[in-house]
């Protein structure tokens, strides 16, 4: 069936896997990307499909409801990954994350329900479980979210179970786990210490370095994401994990030796604040629907630096020449690698 695809956010990690597997996947759907590019949205992620002619971008805002009306009409499907995404941002300031991780997801919603779309999937985080020693979490757990993005995320996610409630928008939540892989903004771990560790700079490693991710490759996610979108219950949570739990230390490590680096680049620096020990998913639930992740913890890491290696024109410019992202790093990691 010939469907026009709404994703929100498409211009950032996650989001632009996913559009270029859509297009890939399903020729005969049309696909309209809005994304109000924040400095984690990138136009040349999506570069070598911008001109497709399934594919339309609308640079946008989903806190606005014009930009959304106009980015939704004719659409069938949605898919929103717009999110305020870094923890650590989220420490030295929430309010971007209210805005569009709680207040957006309502403005999606509220366009959702008037233009009829006939599935909407609201992309959520293990992150809004909090922390968990042992075990796993399911769908049914307490949500119990310990950082400001992962309580703006929850909010997100059960608004979006609100809508389902209260109007019957058909929604589909999705709570995934840690991914890597290709385009990931070079301030979250993975994509940090592959580039940081290539120009022999420290790898600033939190506390012990002992928390655990349970890590997915994106494409896995993506596809998960396609497969829920297509076979998914209105009104569901589903959780997807790449079944790969590892202490950062490790994970660390296995980056260096891909790379031929001394381990002595790791420096362990002072944590972060409320730090969540280890997130765990029980992903019984989609994996009963048939959904098995298809990469190694070992093969996707390996896909993953051999990107960075090749495409040092993406990510050296971010660090080189963006203000923006220096500012940050100055900020985040300027005391700590004193
Ligand atoms: P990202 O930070 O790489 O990209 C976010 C994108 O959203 C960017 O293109 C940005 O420009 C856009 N955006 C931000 N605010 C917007 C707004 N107000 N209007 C329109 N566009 C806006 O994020 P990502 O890592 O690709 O994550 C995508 C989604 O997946 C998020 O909802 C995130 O919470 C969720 N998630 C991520 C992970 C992960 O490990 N990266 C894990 C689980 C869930
Ligand atoms: P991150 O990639 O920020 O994802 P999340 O906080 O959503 O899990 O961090 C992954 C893990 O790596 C987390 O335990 C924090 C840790 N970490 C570091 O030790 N040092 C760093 O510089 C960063 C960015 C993360």
């Amino acid at each position: 069936m010939s469907e026009r695809l709404l994703v929100t956010g498409g211009c950032g990690f996650i989001g632009s896997n996913f559009v270029r597997l859509v297009l890939q996947e399903r020729p005969d759907w049309e696909v309209v990307n809005l994304d109000k590019l924040t400095y984690a949205g990138r136009l040349e992620n999506l570069q070598d499909v911008a001109d497709h002619p399934k594919y339309r971008f609308i640079r946008g805002d989903i806190c606005d409801p014009e930009a959304v009306a106009l980015a939704m009409r004719g659409c069938t499907l949605g898919v929103n990954f717009a999110a305020e995404t870094h923890v650590d941002r989220s420490l030295l300031g929430a309010s971007h994350f209210i805005d569009t991780d709680v207040k957006g997801v309502m403005v999606l919603l509220e366009e959702a329900r008037r233009v009829g779309l006939r599935r909407f999937v609201q992309i959520s985080t293990d992150e809004v479980y909090g922390s968990i020693e042992q075990g796993s979490f399911t769908e049914e757990s307490v949500l119990n979210p310990r950082n400001p993005y992962a309580a703006s995320k929850a909010g997100g996610d059960r608004m979006a179970y609100a809508y389902w409630a209260t109007y019957g928008v058909p929604v589909i939540i999705t709570r995934a786990s840690n991914n890597y892989g290709p385009y990931q903004y070079p301030e979250k771990l993975i994509p940090l210490f592959i580039t940081n560790a290539l120009r022999d700079e420290p790898l600033p490693l939190y506390g012990d370095g002992r928390n655990v991710r349970d890590w997915l490759y994106v494409e896995d996610h993506c596809r998960a994401l396609l497969f829920l979108l297509e076979q998914g219950q209105p009104g569901e949570v589903y959780n997807i994990a790449g079944g790969n739990e590892r202490e950062n230390l490790e994970v660390t490590r296995a980056v260096l030796a891909l790379l031929g680096k001394p381990d002595s680049l790791i420096r362990f620096v002072a944590d972060r604040p409320g730090h969540d020990r280890r997130y765990s998913l029980d992903t019984s639930k989609l994996q009963r629907l048939g959904w098995r992740p298809q990469v190694s913890f070992e093969e996707g890491l390996r896909r993953t630096v051999r990107w960075y290696v090749e495409n040092s024109w993406w990510w050296q410019p971010i660090k080189d020449h963006d203000g923006e992202f220096r500012q940050y790093y100055q900020l985040q990691y300027g005391e700590r690698l004193a």
